[in-house]
């Protein structure tokens, strides 16, 4: 069964893209793929910066990161939307686990092989959806498969209920199918 790696973009406290990254990490499990729940908030880095990388190497948090990615076949990201595009906490870790840390290294272990599905919420309208066209295209260069299906939940703070999860039927369907779909993609994937 697929092996499934799911988190936000976001380190606020009382993020909803965490709640939405935890929704689908339940759904996930009720049907039986093997889900690891993380926040980036544990997962603390400094901005990207080649000098600090020449004399140190990956920090530590980094290099925790990219194994978590190497030991799923697949992730959930739920991705603020910041200004049109995604969020610089995920940009930055995404950035940093892309680097080679080991001299023996392949390039892109953390990447290469995998699938994703995206999804966003926000308190607008448009649930965050311009923000995942950015993520879709970053994740595509670097060898990810990003499934087509995405979810974007609008009203963000009015989307979920006292036990995470999502109120609206409708839009519980459409995260729903987001989860068939990244369930049976990585099935395939990892045959
Ligand atoms: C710098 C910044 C830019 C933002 N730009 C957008 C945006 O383009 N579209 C949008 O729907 N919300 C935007 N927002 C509002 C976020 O959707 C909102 O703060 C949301 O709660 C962030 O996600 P989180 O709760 O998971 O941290 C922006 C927020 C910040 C801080």
């Amino acid at each position: 069964m697929a092996r499934l790696l799911f988190f936000a973009g976001s380190a606020r406290k009382d993020s909803i893209n965490k709640k939405l990254a935890k929704c689908a990490a339940e759904l996930a499990r009720e049907k039986g793929a093997e889900v690891t729940f993380i926040d980036l908030k544990d997962f603390d880095m400094p901005i990207y910066d080649g000098d600090l990388e020449d004399e140190k190497g990956l920090p530590e948090n980094a290099r925790r990161l990219k194994q978590l990615f190497i030991d799923h076949d697949g992730f959930f990201i739920a991705s603020p939307e910041y200004n049109s595009s995604f969020s610089p906490l995920l940009k930055n870790s995404l950035d940093w686990i892309s680097r080679v840390g080991d001299e023996n290294e392949k390039p892109m272990m953390a990447y290469s092989g995998k699938v994703a599905a995206l999804a966003a919420t926000s308190p607008g309208g448009l649930g965050g959806l311009r923000g995942l066209v950015s993520l879709r295209m970053m994740l595509g260069n670097v060898g990810v498969t990003v499934i087509p299906k995405q979810a974007a939940i609008g009203s963000g703070f009015q989307a979920f209920n006292d036990d995470g999860g999502l109120v609206d039927e409708a839009q519980a369907r459409m995260l729903e199918s987001v989860i068939d779909a990244l369930i049976n993609a990585t099935d395939r994937m990892s045959g």
